[in-house]
C-alpha cells in the first residue's frame, strides 16, 4: 500500500534544489518537502523562508517527517544526522558517497538494529541505477568484474582535455561552476570519490565490505601534454576508471587512469556521463551509461529512492548472504604506463619486468609490470613530475 511521505531535506545545494524541481515536476509521486534544514543563514534562498530551518531537531525530532533526505556535504555531520535519523526508526535516502565508503559497516549495523530503511542510490554513478540493478536483477548471477568511469568532474575534464584541446585548470573550474564536482575537488580528480563509490558497490556486487583507506586510487591531477599526445599516437584516450574485478577468489580493487582505446565501451563515455560495465557468467557483459553528476540528473536518483521508500522497499544486501567465496586482495599483477621527469624517480617503482622504455630530454616514460600492492606501498601519488595509466591487455 503506497503513501505520501513528508520529507526533511538536510542541505539545499545543487542536489537539494535539483530535488525539490524533479519532485515538483513529477506527477504522481507521493512525497513532498516539509522542512529543509540549512547551515548557512545569511544565504538567500529560492524558497520562502517558511520551509527553512536551522535547528536539525526540527526534523530528526518531528513526528511529521517520515523520510529524512540527507544532501549535505560534510561526511561527519551526515554520519551524525544519518545516524541519529536510523536509531530514530525514521528512512533515510542519502547521497553522500564518502560517509557512507568510511562508515559502511556501522550504517550497515544499524539499519538492521532499528530496521530502518538507508538507500543511497545517487551516491554511486549519479542517475545510474546501478545498486537498484545489482540487488535486483543481478542478485542470483556471478559477477566477475564491475567497472567504469564512476566520477563526473574528472570524465568531463578529460573530455575536454582532450578532445577541445582545452587546459585542466580551465576547464576544472568549469566543473566547478557547472555543480559537478565536490566542494573540496582534490576529491574528485584524485580518485577520491571514484574509489568511494567503488567501495559501496563492492558490497552490492560481491558482498564485500572493503575500507576505502586500503584501496589504492591514483588521479589525473599530474596529467601532461606529453601523456596526451602518447595516447593519441596509440589511437586511445585516458580514462579514470574503477576496478572490480575477480580474479579467482581475490577481488582486485583500484581506481587509477586507463588508455582506452576506440573498442573498449568506455571510449564514447564523454563530459560529466558515467559509464558503468558489469561482467557477469549468465548476463555475460552489460554496460549502463548515464550522467554521473549534476542537480536534476543526481535528483532523479535520489526521487527514485523516495519512490520506492513508498512501498517499502530497502536493500537485503543479497550477495552478503550468498556463498561467494571472495577476499579483497592486492596481489595482481598490472601493466602500467609510468612517464617520469628524473632517473631516481624510476627506482620509486620496483616493476618486475620493463616492456619499454623512452628518453629524450624532456620525456621519459617506462612500460612495464608490477604489483598492485606494490603502488600501494610504494606511495607514488604523492610524487610530483611523474603520471601513471594502466594498460589493459
Ligand atoms: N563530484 C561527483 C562527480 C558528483 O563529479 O562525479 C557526483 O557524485
Amino acid at each position: 500500500m503506497s503513501k505520501k511521505l513528508n520529507i526533511g531535506l538536510f542541505g539545499f545545494g545543487v542536489v537539494g534544489q535539483g530535488l525539490y524541481d524533479v519532485l515538483n515536476k513529477t506527477q504522481g509521486t507521493k512525497a513532498q518537502i516539509h522542512k529543509i534544514c540549512v547551515k548557512d543563514r545569511s544565504k538567500p534562498r529560492s524558497l520562502p523562508s517558511e520551509y527553512f530551518t536551522f535547528d536539525k531537531e526540527d526534523i530528526l525530532s518531528s513526528d511529521e517527517i517520515d523520510v529524512v533526505v540527507e544532501l549535505i556535504d560534510n561526511a561527519e555531520d551526515a554520519f551524525e544526522i544519518v545516524s541519529t535519523a536510523l536509531r530514530k526508526g525514521k528512512a533515510v535516502v542519502t547521497a553522500n558517497k564518502k560517509m557512507l565508503a568510511e562508515r559502511f559497516q556501522e550504517l550497515f549495523d544499524l539499519q538492521h538494529r532499528h530496521q530502518a530503511p538507508l538507500l543511497y542510490e545517487a551516491a554511486t554513478c549519479g542517475s545510474i541505477p546501478i545498486i537498484r540493478n545489482l540487488e535486483e536483477y543481478y542478485d542470483n548471477d556471478f559477477l566477475s568484474a564491475l567497472e567504469g568511469i564512476f566520477n563526473g568532474t574528472t570524465n568531463y575534464i578529460l573530455t575536454k582535455v582532450f578532445e577541445e584541446n582545452k587546459s585542466y585548470q580551465e576547464v576544472l573550474r568549469a566543473a566547478q561552476v557547472l555543480g559537478f564536482a565536490e566542494s573540496d575537488p582534490t576529491l574528485d580528480v584524485e580518485g577520491f570519490d571514484a574509489k568511494y563509490k567503488l567501495c559501496i558497490l563492492m558490497a552490492h556486487a560481491f558482498g564485500v565490505f572493503i575500507e576505502p583507506q586500503f584501496v589504492f586510487n591514483y588521479g589525473i591531477s599530474k596529467l601532461s601534454v606529453h601523456d596526451i599526445q602518447y595516447a593519441r599516437e596509440k589511437n586511445s584516450k585516458i580514462k579514470l576508471v574503477a576496478h572490480g574485478r575477480k580474479h579467482g577468489e581475490k577481488l582486485a580493487v583500484y581506481v587509477m587512469p586507463q588508455f582506452v582505446d576506440q573498442g573498449h565501451l568506455l571510449y564514447n563515455v564523454h563530459n560529466e556521463y558515467n559509464g558503468v560495465v558489469v561482467e557477469a557468467l549468465f548476463s555475460d557483459k552489460q554496460f549502463f551509461l548515464g550522467k554521473g553528476a549534476g542537480g536534476h540528473p543526481t535528483a532523479s536518483a535520489v526521487l527514485s529512492d523516495i519512490a520506492a521508500l513508498t512501498y517499502d522497499y530497502r536493500y537485503e544486501y543479497k550477495k552478503l548472504h550468498q556463498p561467494i567465496n571472495i577476499r579483497y586482495s592486492t596481489d595482481l599483477e598490472m601493466k602500467v604506463y609510468y612517464r617520469y621527469s628524473r632517473e631516481e624517480q624510476l627506482n620509486r617503482l620496483r616493476f618486475n619486468t620493463i616492456l619499454e622504455r623512452y628518453e629524450s630530454q624532456s620525456y621519459r616514460y617506462v612500460i612495464g609490470t608490477l604489483q598492485l600492492s606494490e603502488l600501494i606501498a610504494s606511495e607514488i601519488e604523492k610524487e610530483e613530475g611523474v603520471f601513471l595509466v594502466q594498460v589493459v591487455v
